[in-house]
């Protein structure tokens, strides 16, 4: 037996115990006479004593330890003498009297600091990850991951869920970025795509009667990285059948509240606010609305449609729409404060931005000499109540003049401290649009993807007025992220063809790419939907994390790049050979 206990184990119940202890010499102190170590391993620390008064070789021996050397010591536990407890840690109380020590292991004298509170570079962190993961800072998200992880399994396990691998050597998903292709040698000229999502064959299971099927499942798409993006990440996938969006919410909001009761001991209400697309937009200014606090857009052009400011006219009479946001504390925005906000809706799209002051009852605008003060006074009144208020307004077609005060609303929700952070806001958001417009391909596409169904109602409007379809797809946002997102599926064959015929794929094409889920629509496929939580996201946020690297055991770089092993790397000549691949210059 190498070791009778593990460093975060041994109390004040286990004195005069003989024990054996491994693990990393996380600090050495050498106080002249005795030396002490700072014995680490995954369970804590325990603090070793040498003294030459026992054992003179022993003692010189311990001389020689260095950082993060691997090594065994026997010894006795003893109360630590008085005054020096360390109430930090659970072994605090005691030490052990060491009387026997074997070095397992050396090491070379590490990159960074493995015991100290100061953070490597990133740099360092991933080159040298497996020595970042000995940081207790940086191996408990990992662990927080787990636990995750295990909830989420034990969740679905116990309502009838099955795990299922599904391929990773497969055909192109589309999800909307880049595949990243493997060559099949025994079939030159072929690729295999890496799955973006495992959605077709989810809902291939489904057409085989699997009714309810979950995955931990790895995903790879090459996109432009950012910190919340990672070349292969982690889903939860899940999917059902004979179900309607109702079911999925409920059971995955109960899935949520079982995981943040275990994970963080957080206890979430269900049901989860929701809110269709078109209101998240018009009410957000985003379809990734952060709900933890107020600061609501407001359509002020019925308000102000009598103006004679002539840029509110003119936007008004071409159809935009006025828009603002109504923030408490004006008095902590500066001339120079609001120039600047108003740089930042100009950088963002809008054509410019006005605004108006409440300030105990005085007026103050650029746009005084168009409005009255009864005007200003009346909305005011109206939408900030007795509160003093900065009334920001933009007037541009309406999805503009949203999505410019989106982005404002978060800023300075960020500026006047109006985020509580620490509350786990969930919100569904609802009826995306089943397309969007693509202006470079001047086409329209999923925006989701293309087997997700319309709405009921808008069926009809299909072919007629494509744009203006809703779709049964959802999303699940979490403090202004989106962590999950989902749909209805198509189940018919027809419908799925319509489909393909919209988003500019001929009947070829279709079936080149898709024909093999074309046919399983005609052998009596379910009516079924799914929704894929990203589980890289959601942990990083339940950690508070910005960035989703931190909770990846070895991530890659914002350039696709793991600096641990120098992947990717240049391949054999033999190896391109036997691949019947020919690199171009
Ligand atoms: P979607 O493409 O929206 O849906 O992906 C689902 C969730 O996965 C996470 N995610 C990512 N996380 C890290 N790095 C990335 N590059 C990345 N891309 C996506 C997001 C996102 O909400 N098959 C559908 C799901 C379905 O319809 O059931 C799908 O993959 O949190």
């Amino acid at each position: 037996m190498l070791r009778t206990h593990t460093n975060g184990e041994l109390n004040l119940k286990h004195l005069s115990e003989k024990v054996k202890l491994c693990g990393w010499v996380h600090s050495t102190r050498d106080h002249g006479e005795l030396i002490f170590i700072d014995l680490r391993d995954r369970y804590g620390i325990t603090q070793v004593v040498f003294n030459p008064e026992n054992d003179k070789k022993l003692h010189s021996q311990a001389q020689e330890l260095k950082n993060e050397f691997v090594i065994t010591v026997e010894g006795k536990v003893s109360e630590r003498p008085k005054g020096t407890e360390n109430p930090k840690i659970p072994t605090g109380e005691i030490e052990v009297i060491a009387e026997s020590l074997a070095v397992l292991n050396a090491s070379l004298t590490p990159p960074f600091e493995i015991s100290s509170s100061l953070e490597p570079t990133e740099e360092l962190k991933l080159k040298y990850r497996y020595l970042d993961l000995r940081r207790h800072e940086s191996s408990k998200n990992i662990f927080f991951r787990h636990k995750v992880i295990k909830s989420m399994r034990e969740f679905l396990d116990k309502n009838d869920f099955v795990e299922v691998e599904t391929p990773f050597l497969t055909k192109s998903t589309p999800e909307g970025a880049r595949d990243y292709l493997v060559p099949s040698r025994l079939n030159p000229g072929k690729f295999f795509a890496l799955p973006q999502s495992p959605q077709l064959f989810k809902q291939l299971l489904m057409v085989a009667g699997f009714e309810r099927y979950y995955q931990i499942a790895k995903c790879f798409r090459d996109e432009d990285l950012r910190a919340d993006r990672q070349p292969e990440f982690t889903q939860l996938d899940i999917e059902m059948s004979f179900i309607d969006e109702e079911d999925i919410f409920r059971l995955t909001e109960e899935l949520l509240v079982r995981v943040l009761k275990e994970a963080l001991k957080i206890e979430l209400k269900q049901p989860f606010l929701r809110i269709t697309h078109a209101d998240a937009i018009n009410r957000y200014g985003t379809d990734k609305p952060d709900v933890r606090f107020a600061l609501e857009i407001i359509d002020l052009t019925e308000e102000l449609k009598e103006t004679d400011f002539r840029i509110f006219k003119e936007s008004i009479n071409s159809g935009g729409r006025i828009k603002a946001i109504f923030t408490p504390s004006p008095e902590k925005f500066s001339n120079k404060d609001i120039d600047e906000l108003i740089a930042l809706a100009k950088q963002n799209g809008a054509a410019g931005m006005t605004f108006f002051k409440a300030v105990k009852g005085e007026i103050l605008s650029p746009i005084k000499k168009y409005i009255s003060n009864e005007k200003f006074n009346e909305l005011k009144n109206r939408f900030s109540g007795d509160t003093d208020t900065l009334c920001l307004m933009v007037s541009d077609k309406a999805e503009v003049s949203s999505m410019v005060l989106g982005i404002l609303r978060t800023k300075i929700a960020e500026r006047l401290n109006l985020i509580d952070k620490n509350l786990f806001s969930f919100v569904w958001v609802r009826e995306f649009p089943l397309f969007s417009f693509n202006k470079e391909e001047n086409r329209i596409e999923s925006e989701h993807h293309p087997f997700t169904a319309p709405t009921d109602e808008d069926m009809d409007n299909l072919e007629k007025n494509p744009l203006s379809v809703r779709s049964r797809a959802y999303d699940m946002v979490l403090n202004g992220t989106e962590i999950a997102s989902g749909s209805i599926r198509i189940h018919n064959r027809d419908l799925q063809e319509r489909i393909f015929k919209l988003i500019g794929m001929s009947e070829a094409e279709a079936k080149k790419r898709f024909g093999f889920l074309l046919e399983a629509f005609l052998y009596g496929a379910p009516p079924h939907g799914g929704i894929a939580f990203g589980l890289d996201r959601l942990t990083a946020l339940l950690l508070k994390s910005d960035t989703i690297r931190s909770v990846i055991a070895f991530p890659k770089t914002q350039k696709a790049i793991c600096p641990l092993t120098g992947a990717p790397s240049e391949v054999d000549e033999k190896q391109l050979k036997e691949l019947n691949i020919k690199l171009r210059e």
